[in-house]
């Protein structure tokens, strides 16, 4: 089974994925990595200060069975089951500060995680295969709610729509 983890920078997809690997023994792929490697990529997008990935060729590489792949665009990859990670605006903001992102960074991902842009990007492409883990609490608890995901273990628990940060719209 394929499994994308994705969320906005900060909500801790690459350090979950690590955990996952070391004490699973998951295979995960990082696909920031992917495009790099294989330059799916147009371009780079001067106002956003980010590369203009080719989704088209991301989506052709052959990737193998059995891997979870980790990074804010793996939603748009043909798998069978996405995790969305989802962290409160405010300590999302606190997380990207600690990664030194510019102000303009911090702004546009928090305001992306209270829109919740990256839940419906993957709703509308993956539908009820779209599960959500709250990852605002400590690193050990998220990482085994999103074991739990991949292992199907009461999946109900998990379904979309439990975050809902637009109380925190004006911290945007
Ligand atoms: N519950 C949590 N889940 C994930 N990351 C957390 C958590 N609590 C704190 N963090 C920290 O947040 C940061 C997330 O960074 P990173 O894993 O690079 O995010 P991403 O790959 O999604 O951009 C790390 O420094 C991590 O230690
Ligand atoms: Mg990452």
């Amino acid at each position: 089974m394929k499994i994308a983890l994705t969320g906005t920078p900060g909500t801790g997809k690459t350090t979950i994925g690590k955990i996952l690997r070391d004490r699973y023994g998951l295979k995960v792929v990082d696909i920031n990595e992917v495009i790099r490697a294989h330059q799916y990529y147009a371009g780079w997008d001067e106002y956003r200060d980010c590369l203009i990935v080719d989704l088209e060729a991301l989506r052709a590489h052959p990737f193998s069975e059995d891997l979870v792949l980790e990074g804010h665009l793996s939603h748009n990859l043909l798998v069978d089951r996405v995790i969305v990670l989802r962290t409160n605006p405010v300590a999302l903001r606190r997380r990207l500060q600690q990664k030194a992102f510019s102000a303009k960074k911090i702004n546009e991902n928090v305001e992306a995680e209270i829109l919740d842009v990256i839940l419906v990007e993957a709703l509308a492409q993956h539908g009820n295969a779209v599960y959500e883990v709250d990852s605002t609490g400590t690193l050990s608890e998220s990482a085994q709610l999103v074991w739990e995901i991949i292992q199907g273990h009461w999946l109900e628990r998990f379904v979309a729509g439990q975050c809902d940060w637009t109380a925190y719209l004006n911290d945007a």
